[in-house]
């Protein structure tokens, strides 16, 4: 398989750090196993007054990922990734046994960026042998996501809770690039009550606009220029949505475009960016896109200015 370091689309540099990423490896200040051990290292530096940030990932690090912790470095003073591909958030049949697992390469990036801990759980820590407690997220959770991947938001917001309660920051950094699930977190977090700052920052793209992916890696080179289709059907919906045009007929245009490149849709959408219902005037909105170039599932979406007459 061809990791994304070899396809080079979009990694962020290892650099000369990479050298030393072995050696991190037996860092155990930095690099850290336990779930116990990390809330007690977060716990120490909290009560000694610093502000941390945790950025939680599944690793491939790209300039996505790094962009979360330089958010995080601006207005904390010790930052958390977390590193864990999450078993319970693949349906049977998605890319979990595939997904790329560059754990050296990706320790040598957060190390350029300046984390200061790394958080790379065992599975039976996260999800312990008898566990039987899921986190059931409803609202954001429908739809979209939630009804082509069943359970993908159960296993989410599980292991989102489950590791904010091993990193106990004070704020917690997610993109804009998976907005439907910074929707369900933030419900999460709001009915939990969870003691968490959230903050969504922007997605960060490549050149031609595709969205940095871990999944970006996976696509040959004719699939990687018809992966922009994505992008360009959210700039048209952008461009109709302030044109004035009705969602049907945005959603038609979207349906047509990414057709038409070979892509094959699981929604096309424009949706209130809250609740991801049908829009509603006077509020932001947000275009949603996702579907299949080869056997590679992409997602992407646009934020939308409020406009008054949003049908
Ligand atoms: P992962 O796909 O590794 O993404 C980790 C974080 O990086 C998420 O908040 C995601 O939205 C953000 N991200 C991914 N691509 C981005 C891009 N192009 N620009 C900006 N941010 C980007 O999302 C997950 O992991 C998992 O579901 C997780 C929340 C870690 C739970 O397992």
């Amino acid at each position: 398989m061809v990791t994304p370091s070899e396809k080079g689309s979009g990694r962020a540099g290892a650099g000369p750090a990479a050298d030393h990423a072995a050696d991190r490896i037996g860092d155990t200040s930095r690099l850290i196993h336990d779930p116990v051990a990390m809330q007690g290292v977060v716990t120490a530096a909290r009560a000694a007054g610093r502000r941390v940030g945790f950025v939680p990932t599944m690793g491939a690090l790209h300039r996505g990922h790094v962009s979360l912790v330089a958010a995080a470095l601006e207005d904390c003073d010790d930052v958390a990734v977390s590193i864990f591909v999450n078993p319970t958030q693949f349906g049977p049949g998605e890319d979990f046994a595939r997904y790329p697992r560059p754990l050296a390469a990706d320790i040598a990036i957060l190390d350029n960026a300046g984390a200061r801990w790394t958080f790379v759980p065992e599975g039976a820590a996260i999800y312990p042998a008898g566990c039987a407690t899921r986190v059931v997220v409803d609202g954001p959770a429908r739809g979209f996501e939630g009804e082509i991947r069943p359970g993908h938001f159960v296993g989410v917001a599980t292991v989102v809770c489950r590791l904010l309660h091993a990193v106990p920051a004070d704020v917690a950094y997610f993109g804009a690039k998976d907005w439907q699930q910074t929707r369900v977190i933030e419900r999460m977090v709001r009915d939990l009550g969870l003691p968490v700052e959230l903050r969504i920052c922007p997605t960060v793209r490549e050149p031609d606009g595709l969205a940095l992916s871990s999944r970006n890696a996976y696509l040959s080179s004719d699939e990687r220029g018809r992966a922009t289709a994505l992008v360009e059907s959210l700039r048209v919906a952008t461009a109709m949505w302030e044109a004035g045009a009705a969602c049907a007929v945005i959603e038609a245009a979207m349906r047509e475009l990414l057709e038409h490149r070979g892509v094959v849709i699981d929604y096309a959408a424009v949706v209130d960016a809250e609740s991801l219902e049908p829009p509603v005037d006077a509020r932001p909105a947000v275009a949603l896109v996702a579907g299949r170039v080869g056997v590679t599932r992409l997602i992407d979406n646009m934020p939308l200015r409020p406009r008054s007459g949003a049908g």
